[in-house]
């Protein structure tokens, strides 16, 4: 390539007489004689100091460069004498690729992260979302790894499908444009129903095709978008969030737990690792104390607990809650930051949940009341992981979906595989952006998605 990335060029172990950096400029000092750009490129948290000289050809223009425009500038990397940084770039020659007018939204004061959500085209070159986003890129490679260096297989499960996994009604309704009748502009938009044959929507969990494949290939798991029509308007529900749902054969809750808590360990772990200069800035600016945090979480084991004990220790603690808890009721984000911050200290799983208020396709305990499920809980952020044993038994199954309200017929191929080579399987789904919350210390899913979608907002 034709640059040096500023990442390499501040790695340097010597002075270098001449490269190329192409970034964009944060921001510009500048007296008679000298001027210095602050340049980043997106490849690091530090910007390279660019120092203009008098004597530059050019000189009196290039100093009156904008805040935001992008430049690509040859010259010497020296030792820089300034504070806090060993490089700084001595320009030899600057290209103003594109410049920047004045009424640039990122000036150099700090910005609130509400009004960074309105220019959600600019924040990627912030410090916050550049930070962001690097390690939600880091992650993304490491939530891989660590499935295929175990053997998963990759699985792509569809978007577009007919099935409502959980049963939620929270499903986005697909549709196509009727060709023979295009949408006036400002008028009414005329949608043709019968592409598919069957109504339609956006995935809200690749769940039950993951099922299918781990029949055939022991353990798989997905990672792409899931779409959920929730209207809630919360810090930490997206209509649009990705989701990463291993399902394993051959696995009952118990391990399918320890598959949880290992992969939040070895995601910790990889971002202490691989991220450090961007935790660096998590830790001083957003949340004090978060890698004392991680490096805690990448040890430890995690705890234990049933529904019925989580139910016992909220009733017990004399707390009052909003939502008053009894056993049979959903646990509400204010009982599960209690669990997690006052209970236990620290990350908790909660087994074995009553099965009125869980997906028809967990498994039935032995009591007939509670099903093999599990969700892990984590300080602040609340519910990180959503997961269960799968009822395989055939019958049980078709009574499950009855009593749910699910017709039997409409979901034959699910069923089929309990009918032909049927297991004990189990599996769980991990909401990436819930995940770089606790990660980032950041306190709204908004801001960990480059573009976020949640009610009334899908712009960009
Ligand atoms: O608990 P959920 O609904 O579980 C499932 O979808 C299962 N089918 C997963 C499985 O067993 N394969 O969702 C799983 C996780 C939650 O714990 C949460 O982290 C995240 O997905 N999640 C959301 N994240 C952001 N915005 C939303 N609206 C979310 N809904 C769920
Ligand atoms: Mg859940």
């Amino acid at each position: 390539r034709n640059r040096t990335r500023i990442k390499d060029a501040m790695a340097s172990a010597v002075p270098v007489d001449s490269l190329c950096v192409k970034g964009w400029v944060r921001t510009v000092r500048r007296s008679k004689d000298v001027a210095f750009l602050a340049v980043n490129d997106g490849s690091c948290f530090a910007s390279l100091q660019v120092v203009l000289e008098a004597s530059l050809p050019g000189f009196d223009e290039l100093a009156r460069i904008g805040t935001g425009a992008c430049v690509e500038v040859t010259g010497a990397l020296v030792a820089s004498p300034a504070q806090g940084q060993s490089w700084e770039l001595k320009a030899a020659a600057v290209g103003v690729l594109g410049d920047a007018d004045p009424e640039y939204p990122l000036q150099k004061k700090r910005h609130s992260f509400e009004y960074l959500r309105t220019i959600a085209h600019l924040r990627p070159r912030s410090n916050t979302f550049g930070a962001v986003f690097r390690m939600r890129s880091s992650l993304s490679f490491a939530i891989h790894r660590f499935f295929q260096e175990r053997g998963f297989l990759y699985v792509q499960t569809p978007i577009i499908t007919a099935n409502d996994c959980e049963g939620a009604g929270e499903m986005f309704r697909v549709t196509t444009l009727n060709p023979a009748k295009p949408p006036l502009v400002g008028g009414q938009v005329d949608w043709k129903e019968d592409f598919f044959g069957e109504a339609t929507g956006l995935t809200v969990s690749g769940q039950l095709q993951a099922e299918l494949f781990a029949t055939a290939f022991g353990d798989v798991y997905t990672f792409g978008p899931t779409f959920r029509a929730e209207n809630s308007n919360t810090s930490r529900h997206a209509a649009e969030f990705w989701m990463i749902e291993p399902e394993m054969a051959f696995a009952d809750l118990a391990e399918d737990c320890r598959l949880g808590e290992d992969f939040i360990r070895y995601l910790v772990r990889y971002a202490l690792d691989q991220c450090g200069e961007d935790l660096a800035f998590f830790n001083d600016h957003v949340e004090k104390g978060l890698i004392d945090k991680l490096e805690q979480v990448a040890e430890a084991s995690f705890a234990t607990m049933s529904y019925t004990e989580a139910v016992a220790a909220l009733q017990k603690s004399g707390q009052s809650f909003e939502f008053p808890v009894e056993w049979g009721c959903d646990l509400q984000s204010e009982h599960e930051r209690y669990l997690t911050e006052k209970v236990v200290g620290g990350p908790v799983f909660v087994t074995d949940y009553p099965k009125d208020i869980k997906a028809f396709y967990m498994r039935l305990n032995d009591d007939e009341k509670t099903v093999a499920a599990m969700d892990l809980l984590l300080p602040r952020v609340g519910e990180i992981i959503g997961g269960s044993q799968r009822e395989e038994r055939h019958d049980v199954l078709t009574r499950r979906m009855v009593e749910c309200g699910i017709a039997p017929e409409s979901l034959p191929w699910y069923l089929d595989i309990r009918r032909w080579g049927s297991c004990p399987h189990a599996g769980f789904g991990l909401g990436f952006e819930r995940f770089l919350m606790y990660a980032t210390g950041m306190e709204n899913i908004r801001d960990l998605i480059p573009f976020p979608r949640t009610p009334g907002n899908a712009k960009f």
